[in-house]
């Protein structure tokens, strides 16, 4: 088989970008391990910047997001019993973020998708960036698709990362995990709540007016099963206590989990005609949720990039692809982490380092410099548009 476009993994890199290169015309196959069913029903964070709003309203793929994303003009910091509301709308010059989860997106970019384009539990194996071609596994049969170009959209656990040589990559764990819950609750806000308590961070977010999403800081050798609904309930509620008395309404749990929190980047992001795009190439921990959006700002990059080569004949962009999105990993990066030091409880931290943090808080909620740099990061920068 031969296509323009080899994009592997179908999350939301890997299927923005066949979006996004359909519409110009040019030829794409995804292949994804994984069934379709998995792919739409994997929960993850749903928290979306203007720009990632314009991208895909601008695709044609924000039919349904106008009509059941929730649009926030700002944000409640949380701490020693009493909120701080950082006005992101103001403080950005009008920009807002949105909230709609991330499987929705995944849901409406396949719907949106033509027939036969995107090949589910098809798995990729081998990745010849030269060549280029990808070696993959259907139905139990080997097979080789012939490409011009590989877009590595496969997520932390791929494959095509490997076939980046002398790669350089940066890491840091975090003694850190998020406890995830949804739960079918009416939200006790209208806006998040970034909650810092002593006994760890706690997040309210929401899916919708009947839907809330919560998390709570625990550590990463935590096992769920030592969660049950009631102790979530507890811990949430002893996190959010405000001394005016603010209530968590609680209801039934209908999916929970635990994620590891990392920061990881591998440089370059470019190996012959191989590009990786997406969570394939960086993680940044969930705090901010800078990770979906990250990987959409990456592809919009990429497709204009591959429309020019195709169109104008230019590789002046695909050329500039990795150091240009490295500028904007880094910096998302760098928030990423602020915000998660920011906010959550290193049980380990001496009592100087304690004091350092609370006065950071401080700071952040009184200084109108210090807001609008949280406003900006978190609102995010404009993507560089197809
Ligand atoms: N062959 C084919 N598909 C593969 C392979 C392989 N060898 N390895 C992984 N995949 C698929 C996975 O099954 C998954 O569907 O690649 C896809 C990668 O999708 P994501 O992990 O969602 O990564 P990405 O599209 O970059 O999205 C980034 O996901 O983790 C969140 O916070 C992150 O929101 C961000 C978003
Ligand atoms: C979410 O709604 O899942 C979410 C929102 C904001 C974050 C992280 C996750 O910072």
């Amino acid at each position: 088989m031969r296509t323009q476009v080899a994009i592997i993994g179908a999350g939301p890199a890997g299927l923005l970008l066949s979006h996004l290169l359909e519409r110009r015309g040019i030829d794409a196959v995804v292949l994804e391990s994984r069934d379709r069913a998995h792919c739409e029903r994997r929960q993850r964070a749903g928290m979306l910047e203007q720009g990632t709003v314009d991208v895909l309203r601008a695709a044609g793929a924000g039919e349904r997001l106008d009509r059941e994303g929730l649009t926030h003009h700002g944000l409640e910091l949380r701490f020693g019993g009493a909120g701080h509301r950082i006005a992101l709308s103001e403080l950005t010059g009008g920009r807002t973020v949105t909230i709609y989860a991330q499987t929705e997106i995944v849901k409406d970019l396949i719907a949106l998708s033509p027939e036969g384009r995107i090949r589910f539990e098809a798995e990729v194996l081998e990745v010849d960036p030269a060549s280029p071609r990808v070696t993959y596994r259907e139905n139990g049969v080997l097979r080789t698709l012939d490409c011009d170009l590989v877009a590595g959209c496969d997520g932390f656990h791929g494959v095509s990362r490997a076939a980046v040589p002398r790669a350089k990559v940066f890491e840091r764990d975090y003694p850190f995990a998020w406890l995830g819950v949804l739960a079918d609750v009416p939200p006790s806000t209208e806006e998040l709540v970034y909650c810092h308590h002593d006994r760890g961070f706690a997040l309210h977010s929401l899916r919708s007016p009947e839907v809330s999403r919560l998390y709570l800081q625990v550590s990463p050798d935590e096992e769920l099963a030592a969660w049950p609904d009631e102790r979530i309930w507890s811990e949430l509620r002893t996190r959010f206590a405000t001394r005016d008395g603010w209530t968590l309404k609680d209801g039934p749990i209908r999916e929970k989990a635990i994620t590891p929190m990392r920061s990881f980047v591998t440089e370059p992001m470019r190996h012959d005609n191989l590009f990786l795009a997406g969570d394939a190439a960086h993680i940044v921990p969930p705090t901010g949720a800078k990770g979906l959006n990250l990987a959409v700002s990456d592809v919009t990059a990429l497709a204009s990039a591959i429309a020019a080569r195709y169109e104008e004949g230019s590789s002046a962009l695909l050329d500039g692809y990795s150091s240009a999105r490295l500028r904007r990993v880094w910096r998302a990066e760098h928030f990423s982490y602020w915000m998660t030091t920011l906010l959550h409880t290193d049980h380990s931290a001496d009592a100087f380092a304690r004091r350092l943090q609370l006065s950071h808080l401080e700071y952040v909620v009184s200084s109108k410099a210090a807001a609008t740099t949280l406003a900006e990061n978190y609102v995010g920068f404009a993507h560089d548009g197809p």
